[in-house]
């Protein structure tokens, strides 16, 4: 089975990106595949992935241009089958303003928010009568906490979304839940299920950039620290928030557990992160399969 692994790509998560695909790469050659790098930035290998012999796509690719239904759609069109999400799926978690219409209408418990096309939409004061005073600001279509504020008060908030307009056209302004950061991966198609809970504990405010990214920058705790009830509880929403989103193959929820124990889904990753550092590795290591075991499971659940 030929491996086209996608890598890089124009978001701006290409770091991570790439990060990811070298962690990709040395599983699935562990693993035993044939595997070709192939960026989607780079023109000629874009030709490559449409002329070369492979078996199927390995996505590798966050935010833009990659987890967002696009390079699933070109993949549906050369018809090379691929891990993830399909097109509708993968467009639909990339949007967390759109994605959380589907928790909601589902029950899935995810914070109160407003949603803005510009940033003069709505005055601030209309955004703090909907969402308080303590919010989070965050663009709607990125990734890995890039432009992401918490903030408080008029001013704040203002200062945050010329911020987070700079980087998207959406802007998602969301009540700030108070309470510890877990993540929830989940792994099948029709019959999907919860690897353990992780839960994050960031050297930082919150699991931001850094904390992801930097070495010692967040411990994860795997499985976490949970009772069999709220592991269970938070399992089953992720579970269901793969299933009312339409992904397949993998996702990956993130999740904050309130005072009161109570879980609010903030997002579901259709490309989580597969670096040396990264959350969806260490859930299946915990689960008893290794980074390699992983990555065939992904290539079998493509092919299905
Ligand atoms: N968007 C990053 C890569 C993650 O969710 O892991
Ligand atoms: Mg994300």
């Amino acid at each position: 089975c030929n491996v086209a692994l996608l890598a890089g790509g124009r978001s701006g998560e290409r770091e991570i990106s790439l990060a990811s695909g070298m962690g990709a790469k040395k599983a699935l050659e562990e693993a035993g595949f044939p595997v070709t790098v192939i960026d989607p930035a780079d023109k000629e290998d874009l030709k490559t992935l449409i002329d070369g012999d492979f078996d199927v796509a390995f996505i590798c690719l966050h935010g833009k241009y990659g987890e967002d239904g696009t390079m699933q759609g070109m993949l549906e069109i050369i018809g090379l089958p691929y891990i993830g999400s399909n097109v509708w799926g993968s467009a639909l978690a990339m949007d967390k303003a759109k994605a959380k219409v589907f928790y909601t209408q589902a029950g899935i418990r995810t914070p109160q928010s407003v949603t803005l096309c510009s940033p003069d939409e709505k005055s601030v004061e209309d955004i703090i009568e909907q969402v308080g005073r303590h919010c989070v600001v965050k663009p709607a279509t990125e990734g890995s906490a890039l432009g992401v504020f918490i903030v408080e008060g008029e001013e704040a908030i203002a200062d945050a979304l010329g911020k987070a307009f700079a980087i998207d056209d959406e802007v998602l302004v969301e009540t700030y839940v108070e309470g510890d950061e877990y993540t929830v991966a989940v792994v099948g198609n029709d019959e999907a299920e919860a690897l353990p809970v992780i839960q994050i504990v960031p050297t930082n405010e919150f699991y931001d950039f850094e904390s992801k990214y930097a070495p010692g920058g967040s411990q994860h705790l795997c499985p976490a620290p949970l009772s069999e009830d709220a592991t269970a509880a938070v399992q089953r929403m992720a579970v269901e928030a793969h299933r009312v989103l339409g992904c397949r193959g993998v996702s990956r929820s993130d999740f904050i557990m309130d005072g009161k124990g109570a879980f609010w889904i903030l997002e579901t990753n259709t490309i989580p992160g597969m670096t040396g550092t990264s959350l969806l590795p260490d859930a299946a290591r915990a689960a008893g399969m290794d980074f390699p075991a992983l990555c065939t499971k992904l290539i079998e659940l493509a092919l299905e």
